[in-house]
């Protein structure tokens, strides 16, 4: 074995995401595969401080690939964002034998790895795995694709009753500072408009918007609004609302949770297995501090520096087609 890995570690980290189980089967499964051990570190990088971590055969992994959340646990761990933190850490790693991680997770999780692999020379590949599709170098996140799913069928939902009662809606839906979440479930679920933090909100216009939608054959409107401190979330516009225009009977949905749960999509079930073979594969040549990700349908490797630091644009033009269509 020219690439001296014998033992891998491999983590879960930050908000979980479906398809991260489907990941774990398929990083466990191509180590194995090719003689690489396999450890797994339960609650994120808190596993691996207090040394919760376990060999994995494949058996480990039968049966996961359909379900939701990750049977590694997940956490954000505040300890790793210390050099004592990560000291321990990595006495963990020296331990056990693990010569390389694979870390599982968005932004925050890859921040850590960046800093960890900065001070220890520990070869790390990372995967993306958020609901919110907001890591540069990727076309989709694993999760990104069932949350949305998720989504429009929620609203989809909130729609029947919408229309029964002759409401507008302002639905919240996730993503943090980024808009995909926002903006494509607006898309397909044929919503009025989608409110998304990297576009300014004009209040007036969406106002005429709503009102040029009620005085034609509309009885009810639907707005997606990004959860955002710059959005001002669906309670915030919904107040703006209410005050300038009581006419409206008003409501706020605020999907949460439910957006990260469920069994993940035939879509992200492909692109996580894809990934985690593509992971060990990218170790074994040599590969260390990157990010797999998946464009144009083809495996690509990102420095994770590019991944967490470039912003990945949302296709603002989409903006234009959910207004179009709203007429
Ligand atoms: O990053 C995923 C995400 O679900 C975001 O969309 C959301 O802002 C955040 O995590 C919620 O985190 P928590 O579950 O810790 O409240």
């Amino acid at each position: 074995m020219g690439h001296g890995i014998k033992c891998i570690g491999m983590l879960t980290s930050g908000g979980d995401a479906p398809g991260m189980n489907a990941a774990i089967r398929s990083v466990t499964r191509a180590a194995i595969f090719n003689n690489i051990r396999v450890k797994a570190i339960y609650r994120g990088y808190k596993g691996l401080i207090t040394g919760e971590i376990k060999e994995f055969q494949t058996q480990n992994v039968s049966n996961i690939i359909q379900q939701g959340g990750t049977i590694l646990k997940s956490a954000r761990c505040a300890e790793f964002r210390t050099p004592e933190g990560r000291q321990l850490a990595y006495e963990n790693l020296v331990k056990e034998e693990i010569d390389a991680l694979v870390v599982i997770g968005g932004d925050g999780t890859f921040t850590g790895a960046r800093l960890f692999s900065q001070e220890y020379d520990v070869p790390i590949v990372g995967l993306p795995g958020t609901i919110d599709n907001d890591l540069f170098g990727t076309d989709s996140t694993i999760g990104y694709d069932t949350a949305l799913n998720t989504i429009i069928d929620a609203v989809d939902k909130i729609r029947d009753t919408a229309s029964s009662h002759e409401r507008l809606f302002f639905i919240e839906v996730m993503g943090r500072d980024a808009g995909f979440l926002a903006l494509n479930s607006a898309l397909a679920s044929g919503a009025e408009a989608a409110i998304i933090p990297e576009r300014e909100t004009k209040v007036d216009q969406l106002e005429e918007l709503i009102k040029n939608g009620f005085r034609k054959s509309k009885n009810s409107s639907i707005v997606i609004v990004s959860e955002s401190e710059v959005t001002g979330g669906a309670n915030g516009l919904a107040e703006r609302m209410r005050r300038e225009h009581p006419e409206y009977d008003v409501r706020v949905s605020i999907l949460g949770h439910i957006q990260r749960g469920g069994s993940p999509t035939a879509y992200d079930r492909i692109i996580a297995s894809r990934m985690g073979v593509a992971a060990i594969d990218a170790l074994m040549d040599g590969l260390r501090n990157i990010m797999i990700g998946i464009v144009n349908n083809e495996i690509v490797h990102v420095p994770l520096a590019k991944a967490i630091k470039d912003d990945k644009p949302v296709n603002e033009q989409l903006l234009g087609v959910v207004q179009i269509l709203s007429i």
